[in-house]
């Protein structure tokens, strides 16, 4: 296979944002609450008082989540030709993590207070007394971050095994197996998602560090030589992903790891970093982690992980570029940024501008009141849109107040069947971010809604501009 050209694929940001600003700075506590009412995010066990940075998806989280996963592993997975996907299992042989460096170093130094018995972690302490109770702490102690339990019957060490803490470890170990079954050549990625977890000492802002989480995460095998070049494309590469998915450029920015701050595997690393209410943080990480994750497999797995490249007619062990996002973390990052707020006939509206394809409904079907008549059509409106997209049927309270609720979960699409639609057969479509409308032939609204949601302009004529809004 031809070396794919390295350079990015940015793209423009699209017009379906409008022209609202935002709020400088969007508060997480407003994110939390528009979470809890509107069904996207709820704690974990909430009638048991929850479970620290534990944290359920709710009707709406859960599409949204499946949109952000579905639209990572179209990019990386299914639209490209040396990409491959897996799934591999939530444990694994204990020497794994013994060879990946994760048993011995995936550790941080904590400190204990001899009174309340609570943990810190040392470097984040500003004097040698317990935040909590100002009583006297230990001297600082190594505490790994996976979280072990046993396998089988009997709770012994020999049975001890790790739940990951990150998905990449899958990939190392099944490089031979993808590289035989795929009869691909190098430069060849292979890419997961799937739960990681890890017993973070300070977990918290919401979603954004959890001790259960989900990781997409692409390993990318190169030649060594051609590392440098890759890892650059790959940066590019997912900035443009965020970038073309809604995210504003001004809330993103790339940050280098200083070498004192790479991790023990890392040549390289940049940090796609966004601006979350608690300032500039990790989105996500793109590594080059060099040879050794392959090379510490070969050594501790007695298994000669090298490719023969027949081309080159030489083996040697590829270099790894890894781009590493977090579901949940990717999710907040989209939440914050589609956040809007704004004052439309003198009240204030919320709405989500999420990109159409993130939107976790496309299309809300609105009969303008409960009344006999407009029931039979406006069902049988829903029902025709129900295959082709997520939608939703809502005919409870005022039609304001159902179009503020669909603008609060960053439906794109409200369709209005009023008295005239009996006439005419028409109906009224109304878009989330411009608040126009337009009015179209039932036969042709789900051809209209299509191209709306690829991106198609939303034009209005000033009759409808002005109408129910
Ligand atoms: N395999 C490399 C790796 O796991 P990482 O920087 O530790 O690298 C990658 O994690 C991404 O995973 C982060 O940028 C973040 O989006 C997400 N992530 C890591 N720890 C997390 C946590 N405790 N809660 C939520 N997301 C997390």
């Amino acid at each position: 296979m031809a070396l794919l050209t390295p350079t990015g694929k940015a793209g423009k940001l699209r017009s379906f944002r409008g022209d609202t600003k935002m709020p400088d700075k969007v508060d997480m506590e407003k994110i939390v609450s528009l979470c809890k009412r509107r069904g996207f995010v709820f704690p974990s066990s909430e009638i048991y008082g929850g479970l620290g940075s534990c944290w359920d998806y709710g009707p709406m989280g859960v599409e949204l989540k499946r949109n952000i996963k579905n639209a990572w592993w179209r990019a990386i997975v299914q639209e490209r030709n040396d990409v491959v996907g897996i799934e591999t299992s939530i444990m694994m042989h204990p020497r794994v993590w013994k060879a990946s460096g994760h048993v011995d170093s995936f550790a941080d130094p904590l400190v204990e207070c001899k009174s309340c018995h609570l943990r810190w972690r040392a470097s984040e302490l500003e004097d040698q007394k317990c935040p909590q109770c100002n009583g006297e702490l230990t001297e600082p102690r190594m505490f790994n971050l996976m979280f072990k339990t046993f396998m089988g019957p009997v709770e012994e060490e020999a049975s001890t095994v790790y739940l990951r803490p990150e998905t990449a470890q899958g990939m190392f170990v099944n490089f031979e197996n993808a590289v035989t079954t795929s009869r691909k050549k190098l430069p060849l990625g292979i890419a997961q998602m799937g739960k990681s977890f890890r017993n973070e000492i300070t977990p918290g802002n919401f979603i954004f560090r959890t001790r259960e989480f989900e990781h997409m995460e692409l390993e990318y095998f190169v030649k060594p030589g051609t590392d440098e070049v890759w890892f650059d494309y790959w940066v590019k590469d997912r900035f443009a992903w965020y970038v073309n998915l809604g995210i504003r450029e001004e809330n993103l920015r790339l940050r280098q790891h200083e070498k004192d701050e790479l991790a023990h595997y890392a040549r390289n690393c940049y940090d796609i970093e966004y601006l979350f209410p608690m300032g500039w943080s990790e989105l996500e990480g793109i590594a080059n982690r060099g040879d050794y994750d392959l090379r510490q497999h070969t050594k501790f797995g007695n298994k000669d992980l090298s490719y023969y490249d027949a081309e080159a007619n030489e083996h040697y062990v590829p270099y790894v570029i890894e781009p590493s996002a977090g579901v949940d973390r990717t999710l907040l990052a989209f939440l914050i940024d589609a956040y809007h707020e704004e004052t439309v006939e003198k009240e204030t509206r919320v709405v989500l501008r999420f990109h159409p394809s993130l939107a976790p409904m496309k299309v809300a079907v609105l009969p303008l009141s409960r009344n006999e008549k407009l029931t039979p059509l406006a069902k049988e409106v829903y029902n025709n849109l129900c295959p082709r997209f997520m939608t939703c049927y809502d005919d409870s309270q005022s039609i304001g107040r159902r179009y503020r609720r669909q603008d609060e979960i960053g439906t794109p699409y409200c369709v209005t069947i009023d008295f005239e639609s009996l006439e005419d057969h028409q109906v009224t479509i109304r878009d989330r971010d411009s608040l126009a409308q337009i009015r179209v032939p039932i036969e042709q609204l789900e051809k209209t809604l299509e191209s709306k949601l690829k991106g198609e302009p939303f034009e209005a004529t000033p009759l409808w501009t002005t109408r129910q809004k």
